[in-house]
């Protein structure tokens, strides 16, 4: 039987070379396309060596519609899962028509070229943002969406949008949009992990950076919202078992399981955990200590959220698997590699 391949958008970051990897375990072939905006070809160098794989790299740009059509015209794929966009909260507030320049544009031209050269099936990266401050723990795939608190998060609800409506009017297309919530860890292998620019924004990366002794201190954004130790909660799900939803999402739609042309899953663990049960629970599974301060709350952060993931585990027949001290040791592991500690 013919080799199914894969095209990865943005597989040179930090989800998409998780997923890479995990796709060619389940016997996919893959095709990496990425600008390199936000990564380096050492990823791609990581997939090779996990995978022992010569995994095809096009150093191209989603948005650029001419180089992009040559990767569909080079190979031939039926599905693409597109992680190819810019995704720092923060920058997204100071320079918006970056924002909504990047995301949009590439994954419209990604739905256009599909639907050109024929192409059948498309994974979303999308993100628990789309619920905002949610009512109601935990949030299920039918909690409603909220206005985008950043143009980031507004790409977001707009592209799984244009991607509801696409798959409505076009036959021969379908999709499914997946809804991360906190992403963190790094492969086994310390091979492939985040690679943030600068100073970390996310929380696991300014952790492993001050065990690192690169950061001198964690700030701890509020400890007074009302959870029961009065810091944040969030529903951290390790990269692989991420990347490893990817896979089931297009196996769904090549077997020809999915009910819709358009599904949603949100893929969390189903556990929310505070930011200073994380700090101790990091410091415990790696026998490490983090110099950290309480400082007022960060603007912007929701209290808490927390997926309900019972729509992935029947649907999707996937499930987290990894436990937190694993993925808190691998995140520590791929530090020290970065930093030859
Ligand atoms: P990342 O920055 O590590 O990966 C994105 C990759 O896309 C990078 O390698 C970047 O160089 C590339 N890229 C960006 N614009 C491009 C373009 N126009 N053409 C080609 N390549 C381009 O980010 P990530 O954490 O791996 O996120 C992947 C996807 O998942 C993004 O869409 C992101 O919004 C979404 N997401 C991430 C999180 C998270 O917390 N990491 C949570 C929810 C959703
Ligand atoms: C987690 C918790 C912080 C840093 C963001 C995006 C979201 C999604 C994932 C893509 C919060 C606290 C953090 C620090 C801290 N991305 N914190 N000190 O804010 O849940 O989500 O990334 O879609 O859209 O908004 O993740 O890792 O930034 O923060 O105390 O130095 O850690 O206040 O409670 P967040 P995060």
């Amino acid at each position: 039987m013919k080799k199914q391949c894969v095209l990865v958008s943005g597989g040179a970051g930090y989800i998409g070379s998780h997923t890479a990897v995990e796709l060619i375990g389940a016997g996919f072939d893959v095709v990496i396309v990425d600008n390199l905006s936000n990564s380096d070809r050492n990823a791609v160098e990581g997939v090779r060596r996990i995978t022992g794989v010569e995994v095809p790299f096009v150093e191209a740009d989603c948005c650029d519609r001419a180089a992009f059509r040559k990767v569909f015209e080079q190979y031939e794929f039926d599905s693409v899962i597109h992680f190819a966009a810019s995704k720092a909260v923060g920058e997204s507030v100071l320079e918006p028509m970056k924002y909504y320049r990047n995301n949009l544009t590439s994954f419209m031209n990604v739905i256009d070229l599909m639907r050109e050269f024929g192409r059948q099936n498309i994974v979303f990266s999308s993100s628990c943002t789309v619920y905002g401050e949610p009512e109601k723990q935990p949030v299920t795939e039918r909690t409603p969406r909220k206005p985008a608190e950043s143009p980031y998060g507004n790409t977001k609800t707009m592209c799984e949008d244009i991607l509801r409506d696409s798959l409505k009017a076009y036959d021969g297309l379908k999709g499914i949009a997946l809804r991360y919530f906190n992403p963190i860890g790094a492969h086994p292998s310390a091979l492939i992990g985040e690679l943030p620019r600068g100073v970390p924004q996310n929380l696991i990366p300014y952790i492993t950076q001050t065990a690192a002794g690169i950061r001198e201190c964690l700030s701890v954004f509020g400890d007074d919202y009302p959870t029961p130790d009065g810091s944040c909660i969030r529903d951290y799900i390790d990269v692989v078992d991420l990347a490893r939803a990817h896979v089931a999402a297009i196996r769904r739609m090549i077997d020809g399981k999915n009910k819709e042309k358009y599904e949603i899953f949100n893929i969390g663990t189903g556990r929310g955990v505070s930011v200073l049960e994380l700090v101790h629970r990091f410091e415990e599974a790696n026998g490490v200590k983090i110099n950290y301060k309480i400082v007022g709350r960060r603007a912007g952060d929701i209290i808490a959220i927390w997926a309900d993931p019972t729509l992935a585990n029947t649907e999707l027949g996937w499930k987290a698997e990894r436990s937190l001290d694993e993925t808190l040791r691998a995140a520590w592991a791929w530090e020290k590699h970065l930093r030859n500690l």
